[in-house]
């Protein structure tokens, strides 16, 4: 692989940024779902034994005007649980957040400042004056030109962490080389993510199943779409939705689970209906237990996704469960992932 691993340069007195996946879901201000959480921690614990200089960073949610319940005060506290510490607040040449351990920084939620998003070349160089040596260790962040992904490694030498080494190997031999057919089943909300996604699958898969929000809202467009390509592969289908509009229908979820019976590979990404209110969470079920009965290679990706199936109990079914959820999708489908490319 093109990309340096952590494992090939010293840290030994050293001091590192840690660009982590902590955009986790939050339930009444707590962090209801730790799993990217836990997949920093090998990364962060392999820094810490050599050396104490750690500055943690990364964003949560999409706040708008820096609102506050975006703060990542609570993934703070959850790393100084985590890791035995006791959190104090911190500033750092002018950027706030929480000493978790002596030396080991976590910033406040980088969203909080335009800058990043619109990946500017000062801010950069001002996180980039923060370490001597820059980690990437966000795969589901990935795919975002941002500052802290796709403009600090220009400023520091910079290295993969394990878990974004393992995404890539894993999701690499996928891509290249799937059992075929091939379904992708993709919903949840985002829709501004993931309909130009639904478009770029046509090519990779021989299904394309979508629900959730974004079966609702552009049903039709993703059949004009479909119908416009030249060179495609796939058979797509669109879920409908029952009458709560905030589920898809019983039908449509049976629809999709006859598809897996005769999959190799199946991929997903999305909930099927706002699962967050267990009222809506039917679609999702079946559709989960389609995928899981198959004897197929399946791979499941995507905070809400994984949150869902975690509390049912079924991750463990899936052969590999991505952190990455807009990622995941575009780097299957053959996208430069521009956190990738930095890395290069
Ligand atoms: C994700 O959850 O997919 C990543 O954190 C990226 O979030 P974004 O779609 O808000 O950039």
């Amino acid at each position: 692989m093109d990309i340096n691993s952590i494992e090939s340069v010293s840290l030994e007195g050293k001091r590192v940024l840690l660009r982590a996946d902590l955009d986790v879901p939050l339930l009444n201000g707590e962090v209801s779902d730790d799993l990217r959480l836990v997949a920093s921690l090998e990364t962060l614990k392999y820094i810490l034994k050599q050396t104490k200089t750690v500055v943690i960073f990364g964003h949560l949610g999409r706040p708008e005007g820096g609102d506050k319940k975006f703060s990542l005060i609570n993934v703070a506290k959850w790393y100084a649980k985590e890791l035995n510490g006791d959190l104090k607040k911190a500033e750092i040449e002018g950027l706030s957040g929480w000493e978790i351990l002596p030396g080991l920084v976590l910033l406040e939620n980088l969203r909080f400042y335009k800058e990043e998003e619109g990946n500017d070349e000062e801010f950069s160089k001002k996180l980039a004056l923060l370490a001597d040596i820059y980690v990437n260790d966000a795969f589901a962040s990935s795919h975002r030109a941002h500052a802290s992904i796709a403009g600090v490694p220009k400023y520091l030498p910079h290295f993969a962490g394990f878990r974004l080494l393992r995404e890539v190997e894993v999701l690499s031999k996928v891509s290249r080389e799937p059992k075929r057919p091939l379904a992708i089943v993709i919903g949840g909300a985002k829709i501004e993510t993931k309909l130009p996604l639904v478009e770029k699958m046509h090519r990779f898969a021989d299904y394309v199943l979508v629900g959730g929000e974004i079966a609702e809202n552009d049903k039709i467009l993703i059949k004009v779409q479909h119908e416009k390509i030249t060179g495609k592969k796939s058979i797509v289908l669109v879920a409908d939705l029952n009458e709560s509009k905030k589920d898809i229908t019983q039908k449509s979820s049976e629809n999709f689970s006859s598809v897996f019976s005769n999959c190799e590979t199946i991929i997903w990404n999305g909930p099927m209906g706002q699962v967050e209110n267990e009222n809506y969470q039917k679609g999702t079920e079946i559709l989960a237990e389609g995928i899981i009965s198959s004897n197929a290679y399946t791979v499941v990706g995507g905070g809400d996704t994984l949150g869902f199936l975690k509390n049912k109990n079924l991750l463990s079914k899936f052969s590999f469960v991505s952190m990455g959820g807009g990622a995941m999708l575009e780097f299957l489908a053959g996208e430069k992932l521009p956190g990738l490319e930095a890395l290069r």
